[in-house]
């Protein structure tokens, strides 16, 4: 079975989402940057090691970046999940876990990289917003793309009735990509990620998968 470590900052929906949908996949341990993170306790409750690994305490990201991968390093993970993780990595992070890293991004990348992506989308007038998950390269916001939900844009909505939207979206696509991970179905060809065999992925309401082909 294959093995992960899971990274957050905060509530840790995504981190739940991923750990109530039980996949063949260990969970070795939950790291967050910030002390005070819910999804610590969440983790912990699950009898799952938590850790805090407060960036504050570190002079440089190059200093907590090597800490972090020295934490991760000691529980062997085959993949790093970023779930609402709010750093950066360095790219000499990243290069020690090349293609082994996903993260979850609330909108339908390219568009809308980096933060307040759901405010942005309603001052861009967009009619179609959603979430990705994709694999982490140097580039911010920018790896090759896994899965993708599309959600509408209604008239009225506030930036917190478009997250919720997505929200519900980020915790239905995350465990799906993690299952193609754990079921090993996940092939970079050229920079594009192709799925062997992805199966049914089933309808949600107000959402729309979008899946890569098969051969
Ligand atoms: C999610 O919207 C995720 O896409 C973004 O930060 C939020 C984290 O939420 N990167 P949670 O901590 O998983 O509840």
């Amino acid at each position: 079975m294959k093995s992960i470590v899971i990274l957050i900052s905060g509530r840790g929906s995504n981190m739940e989402a991923i750990l109530d949908a039980a996949l063949p996949l260990e969970t070795r341990a939950v790291i967050s940057n910030r002390p005070d993170a819910r999804g610590l306790d969440t983790a912990r409750k699950r009898g799952i090691a938590a850790i805090a690994l407060d960036h504050k305490n570190f002079p440089t990201r190059e200093a907590f970046d090597a800490e972090l991968l020295a934490t991760i390093r000691h529980h062997r993970p085959d993949y790093i999940v970023l779930a609402g993780f709010m750093r950066i990595l360095t790219a000499d992070f990243i290069a020690q876990y090349e293609n082994r890293i996903v993260n979850i991004h609330p909108s339908l990348l390219p568009a809308f990289t980096g933060l307040n992506t759901h405010q942005r989308a309603l001052d861009a007038g967009v009619k179609i917003h959603g979430t990705t998950v994709h694999f982490v390269t140097p580039a911010l916001d920018h790896g090759p793309i896994i899965i993708q939900a599309a959600v509408p844009v209604l008239p009225g909505d506030s930036e917190a009735t478009l997250a919720a939207r997505v929200l519900r979206q980020e915790h239905r696509i995350y465990p799906q990509a993690l299952a193609w991970l754990a079921a090993d179905r996940i092939e970079l060809r050229d920079g594009v990620v192709q799925i062997r065999n992805p199966g049914v992925v089933s309808p949600v309401p107000d959402a729309t998968f979008v899946v890569p082909d098969e051969d």
